[in-house]
């Protein structure tokens, strides 16, 4: 008999983490590392919502909480819905958890049974067939390549649902693409959708206030009303507000599903930290002007690394919608040895010379579902995005 449980066995350890381990690991043993592997915002949470949290404290908001968030955030989390989506949830129809992974863990777990299939398009974030794994169900993946600008269409979605299909995973601006589904190029998925009843959707929406140039957000129940009743609506402040360790995620959808992700809750965390709640409250309610900024500043940081990665021999970049990646193709590289020896078979094989010769961290595209790509996550400083840069370049410019 095992002592680690079958479903351990399914999964594998978030390669993400891994990679800024290793680079951080390198660091510390005295190497000059730029790591480009971590998907969060470089800048500071807002002071505001610092000092929420600070007040919440001396307040002594310190104790347990309703298992899936306070009225107050939850009233906050309906407006954000109203004014920024056109969505109407009641507080019963909002889920609040320690992070936008918690709450979609909760969902997949809380609704998944052997045999269900869960319509993943690759590349997908690292998580979601792990946590669908994990759940007893079948990820079911779909590849949406650079030819189609890394999005699903209507036909590849249609092809991929079969009666054993709960849940559809729909994320725009992607991680780790960048995509962002314009209000056509979703129609055309969700009118898919209306033609199946009994498909699910999760629409993991995190990214929604890193778009560009723009860019108009939309999300499938605000697209497809009739879509409402089997959507859940995921979003959180870790992304958006440079929240990452303050773990608080949320979600809209039919009161049955909120009901039964808040009886997984409570036997798991008993509810999200309490003062991480009133911090995000204040991120909610308060100003929002500087969510514009933060987006023009990563804007220009994508287009001078879609630039400089589209100058390194091998390499084609796609110019993204939105969030803070790139995901360029290599096979321009692949067959290649390395300056160092190393032989590119694979992008993992990039990943790894490039941060064994140059000390650049990147995570493989492998690990996304989609080869051969690398991630850039370009949330770090224009000077440390330049170094990488001429890196990479060096790099690829060695490759023979
Ligand atoms: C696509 C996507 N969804 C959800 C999350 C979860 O974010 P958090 O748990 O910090 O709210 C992430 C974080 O990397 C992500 O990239």
């Amino acid at each position: 008999m095992s002592f680690l449980s079958d479903a351990l066995a399914r999964v594998q350890p978030s390669p993400t983490i891994a990679i800024t381990q290793t680079a951080r690991e390198r660091a510390a043993a005295g190497r000059d590392v730029i790591s480009l592997s971590a998907g969060e915002p470089d800048f500071d949470t807002p002071d505001h919502v610092k000092d929420a949290a600070i007040a919440a404290i001396r307040d002594g908001r310190t104790k347990y909480t309703a298992p899936d968030g306070i009225p107050e955030l939850k009233d906050a989390i309906c407006a954000k819905f109203r004014r920024e989506n056109g969505l109407d949830y009641t507080p019963a129809q909002v889920s609040v958890g320690s992070g936008g992974k918690q709450v979609l863990f909760n969902a997949l777990i809380a609704t998944l049974n052997p045999g269900d299939e869960v319509i993943v398009p690759a590349p997908y974030w690292v998580s979601y067939p792990d946590i669908v794994r994990l759940g007893g169900g079948t990820p079911v993946i779909v590849p949406a390549g650079i030819e189609t600008g890394f999005k699903l269409t209507a036909e590849a979605l249609e092809a991929a649902i079969t009666p054993r299909t709960k849940w559809f995973l729909f994320n725009s601006p992607s991680n780790p693409t960048g995509a962002g589904y314009s209000r056509s190029e979703l129609r055309a998925l969700t009118d898919v959708l209306m033609r199946h009843p009994h498909v699910w959707v999760l629409s993991d929406d995190i990214y929604e206030h890193l778009a560009f140039d723009g860019f108009a957000f939309v999300t499938p129940a605000q697209v497809e009303p009739g879509l409402k009743d089997r959507t859940l609506t995921l979003n959180g402040v870790s992304k958006a507000y440079a929240m990452t360790g303050w773990r608080i995620g949320y979600a809209g959808g039919p009161e049955p599903l909120i009901a039964a992700m808040r009886k997984l809750q409570s036997q798991s965390t008993t509810n999200p930290c309490s003062i991480s709640q009133w911090a995000a409250l204040a991120a909610l309610e308060g100003d929002q002007s500087f969510l514009a900024d933060r987006a023009a500043a990563f804007r220009e940081r994508r287009d001078m690394v879609v630039a400089r990665l589209n100058a390194c021999a091998g390499v084609i970049c796609p110019v993204p919608e939105g969030a803070f990646y790139v995901y360029p193709d290599i096979s321009g590289c692949i067959g290649k040895t390395s300056a160092g020896g190393r032989r590119i078979e694979r992008d993992e094989d990039f990943c790894t010379a490039l941060l064994e010769e140059h000390d650049v961290a990147v995570v493989f595209g492998a690990a996304f579902g989609l080869s051969p790509h690398f991630r850039v996550s370009y949330a770090a400083s224009d000077e440390m995005l330049t170094q990488a840069c001429d890196r990479i370049e060096a790099f690829c410019a060695g490759l023979t």
